[in-house]
């Protein structure tokens, strides 16, 4: 941090209330409690960001957790943040938040353009509102830019870079504030973060009569007990909400009035641009997230030009790599792209992709046959969608129409399904890319345990994708492609018939009582083993092969049968029972015997591992550990509903577990036990995330008070609000 001393430096500062701007309708605002964090959400016709207040509970681990003020605007995907210390040096002894005031109930817009008059700059644009200090404070750290370099100091190995760091300027006002601002790597756009104090009887940010004062000491930001008016604004192009009435298709409004929480949240996530995955850590395109978030909420969602599913459409395929079909998993914009690229010795401001993910590809066939064949109105649209062009977004994309997109998606999936469509080998299965230790949903250390081949891919969306591709090409989406008609869905029957195969586990039923007493051990789980509901031969998939320790396959129970429930309608009658069985029988049992708590399904349950290395790494303080998702509890229950509804079926295909009454029952008891959790949830349905500690019962406990599994350093943060996680607008309970 450099100090410089101006007087006339700050932007937007003057303009709190959103005075100049004009905005015909009310800002939209959520403010969500969930300790130790504060959430405010905050959107107009001007501008959109979410202000996250950190203050440590007094059971916080307090070398975690500590006082910070986040803001994050999905513009570039930026953010400001600044971490704080008690003066006293005593921590847990600072805390802070942000209280109603004459600016706000928190918050108010702040907006450097000047009503009638034009400019050719973009506007400063943010948010403002009064922070309260009980203590005497110190601002340890900021950070202005991108939520990535914030992320990467949060959740990495704390990482700071003094090219980012260096260029804070910090400087005391002759009103008697403080502001840090830091010019981005672009030099073009700047960040502001500034700190005034404030009286709310003056309605002053005066120093006079101010409850405390912020001064700078040896460069170092400091406070008096009281009450600061901060303003936090970046002059960079923002994007264009999509209200909640232009979200949701008219058959829908109504939940806007019946779920105001989740109809704002999903408001504030969506753009004509593209849908956005998370808040703050995530405020920006994710591939996987926006398709299964679309797949799920397609019976709400508008539809036609401008809707919100064609947003997820057009952003996917404006973002696909033209050099071999992949989807994007996350975008690089704003000022973490800069700097990516200067990485890389180039000086340009350009967007980029990863595509390290190998799940992604599949979900875009699926979801334009959910649009473009099965939505009556999708299906007059794909003439004008398929002429767009690309190239807005992502300039390597240039010359190509979205149409052209989708068929080189199309072509790269048909290249991947053949070798195994014609000899069905483990090695002609999906495996990672090299060097790669992630690529589908469970994207951390121990998420799939190293494992090369994922079950979720392999078993489900390769044939998924197969299937929708084949409905695709006779339907004529895919230009000179009419035999995939027939060829796609062929290499879908093997995928569906013979994957399943590489992934059985079945532990009898002796030795399944005595690995879930050791895990209940070695795991130091203090509830009840549950072995006695262990009545069977325990029948699992595994997670995926290949893992870590040389493990053929990483025999940990889960969750993401769910896919193929959703996405296939399977033929094998002696498969489809054995895999809906195990799914009602892991499902029902209460962990660690299943996977079923008093706080919702866990996605994974490692106590059928043989190696006691399964219970040190799937753990309650791992991301994807024996921990509970949101989205993945209303896509099994939506699997397990469409499952059920193929026994209504009118033409003769019903399959044969309909017929079995143990488990047809098994099924429908599964499903009801799962919504009976779902609704004991309610609560926590909307977040990402989150975990539990077992205290007379499960109790549910957040991810970031625990501490993270063996050999990973940052604890990672669930989001408070998560767009899959606002799929259950369009999941519901059925009687069955
Ligand atoms: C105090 O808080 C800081 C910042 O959160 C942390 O790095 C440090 O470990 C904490 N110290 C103790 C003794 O908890
Ligand atoms: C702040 O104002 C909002 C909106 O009027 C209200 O919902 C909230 O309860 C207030 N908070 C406090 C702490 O009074
Ligand atoms: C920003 O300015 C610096 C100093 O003039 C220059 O070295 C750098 O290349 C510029 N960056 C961009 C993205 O133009
Ligand atoms: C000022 O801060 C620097 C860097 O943190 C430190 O090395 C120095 O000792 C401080 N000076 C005083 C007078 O506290
Ligand atoms: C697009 O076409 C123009 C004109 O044919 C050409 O100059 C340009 O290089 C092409 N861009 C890309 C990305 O292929
Ligand atoms: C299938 O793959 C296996 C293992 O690579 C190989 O031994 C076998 O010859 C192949 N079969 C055919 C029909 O290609
Ligand atoms: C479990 O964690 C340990 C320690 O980090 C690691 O060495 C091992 O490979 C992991 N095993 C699996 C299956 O994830
Ligand atoms: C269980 O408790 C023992 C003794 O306190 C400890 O060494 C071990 O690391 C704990 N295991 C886990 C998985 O937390
Ligand atoms: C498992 O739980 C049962 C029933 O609560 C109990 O009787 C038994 O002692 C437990 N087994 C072990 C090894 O802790
Ligand atoms: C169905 O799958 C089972 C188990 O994998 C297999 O034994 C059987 O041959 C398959 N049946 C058909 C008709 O393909
Ligand atoms: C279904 O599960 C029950 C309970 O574990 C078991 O007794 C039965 O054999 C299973 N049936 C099939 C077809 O897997
Ligand atoms: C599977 O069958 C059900 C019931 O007939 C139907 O609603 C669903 O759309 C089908 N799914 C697929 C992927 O074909």
């Amino acid at each position: 941090m450099k100090q410089v001393l101006l007087f006339s430096l700050l932007v937007g500062f003057k303009t709190v209330n959103g005075d100049t701007s004009s905005c015909s309708a009310p800002p939209a605002t959520l403010a969500l409690s969930d300790p130790p964090y504060n959430n405010y959400f905050y959107s107009d016709c001007n501008v959109a960001a979410q202000v996250v207040v950190t203050s440590p509970l007094a059971d916080s681990d307090l070398t975690v957790i500590g006082p910070r003020l986040i803001v994050a605007w999905p513009a570039g995907n930026s953010g400001a943040c600044a971490f704080f210390a008690p003066q006293s040096g005593v921590n847990g002894t600072l805390a802070i938040e942000l209280v109603n005031s004459t600016v706000g109930t928190p918050l108010a817009a702040v907006n450097s353009s000047q009503a009638g008059v034009e400019t050719t700059t973009t506007p400063a644009v943010g948010v403002s509102g009064v922070l309260r200090f009980n203590a005497s404070a110190v601002l340890t750290l900021p950070i202005l830019g991108s939520v990535r370099t914030i992320r990467d100091f949060v959740e990495g190995a704390s990482i700071l870079r003094p090219e980012i760091q260096d260029a804070i300027t910090v400087s005391t006002l002759a009103d008697g504030s403080v502001a840090l601002q830091r010019l981005w790597l672009d030099n073009v756009t700047t960040s502001t973060l500034s700190f005034a104090p404030w009286n709310e009887n003056n309605r002053s940010s005066s120093s006079s009569s101010a409850s405390g004062s912020v001064t700078l000491n040896n460069q170092t930001v400091q406070f008096e007990q009281g009450d600061y008016l901060f303003s936090a604004t970046i002059d960079y192009p923002q994007l264009t909400q999509l209200t909640p009435a232009q979200d949701l298709n008219d058959n829908s409004s109504d939940l806007i009035v019946q779920y105001p929480d989740q109809t704002t949240a999903l408001s504030f996530l969506s753009y004509s641009e593209k849908l956005l995955a998370g808040a703050w850590r995530f405020l920006t395109y994710f591939g996987r997230d926006s398709m299964i978030s679309a797949l799920l909420l397609e019976p709400v969602l508008s539809y036609g030009n401008g809707s919100a599913i064609e947003a997820v459409i057009g952003a996917v395929l404006e973002r696909i790599d033209r050099t071999d079909g992949s989807v994007c998993h996350e975008e690089t914009i704003g000022d973490y792209a800069t700097w990516t690229n200067l990485q890389n010795n180039i000086i340009s401001t350009a967007m980029s992709c990863s595509y390290g993910m190998i799940d992604t590809d599949y979900y875009l066939p699926v979801l334009m046959q959910k649009y473009f064949v099965d939505n009556h109105v999708g299906k007059t649209r794909f003439s004008v969608f398929s002429k767009i062009s690309a190239g807005s977004i992502d300039s390597a994309n240039l010359n190509l129409t979205y149409g052209q997109l989708a068929l080189i998606n199309g072509e790269k999936i048909m290249r991947l399904a053949a070798p195994f469509a014609s000899n069905q080998t483990k090695e002609n299965l999906v495996h990672l890319k090299d060097g790669q230790i992630v690529g589908q949903w469970r994207d951390s250390t121990y998420g799939i345990g190293g494992g090369r081949i994922p079950f979720d891919v392999n078993t489900a969306l390769m044939p998924a994708a197969l299937r929708s591709i084949a409905v695709l090409a006779r339907n004529g989406i895919y230009a000179n492609h009419s035999n995939w008609g027939e060829l796609a869905d062929n290499y879908a029957q093997v995928w569906e018939d013979s994957t399943l195969q590489f992934f059985e586990v079945t532990v009898p039923q002796a030795e399944a009582r005595q690995r879930v007493v050791s895990y209940s051990a070695s795991s130091n789980f203090t509830g009840p083993n549950q072995t006695t509901t262990i009545d069977e031969d325990v029948r699992f998939y595994a997670l995926s092969l290949d893992g870590y320790d040389d493990l053929a396959q990483v025999q940990v129970m889960h969750t993401d049968d769910c896919f193929r429930h959703l996405l296939l309608n399977t033929t094998n009658q002696t498969q489809l029972s054995t895999l809906l069985n195990a799914t009602a029988n892991n499902l029902r049992r209460t962990f660690p015997a299943g996977l079923l708590t008093d706080v919702g399904m866990l996605i994974a349950n490692p106590a059928y591992g043989p190696d006691p290395v399964y219970a040190q790494n799937w753990t309650t303080g791992a991301y994807h550990g024996t921990v509970v998702w949101s989205w993945q509890m209303a896509m099994m229950a939506k699997g397990l509903e469409l499952q059920l509804s193929r026994c209504n079926d009118s033409n003769a295909n019903v399959p044969d577990f309909c017929q079995d009454p143990f488990i047809y029952n098994n099924v429908r008891s599964a499903y009801n036990t799962l919504w009976d959790s779902i609704e004991a949830n309610t609560a926590e349905l909307s977040t990402e995330m989150w975990s539990w500690v077992y205290d007379g019962g499960f109790q549910v406990e957040q991810l970031a008070e625990l501490p993270p599994p063996p050999g990973v350093s940052g604890q990672t943060e669930s989001d408070i609000r998560q767009l899959w996680s606002l799929t259950f607008l369009a999941v519901s309970r059925l009687a069955v």
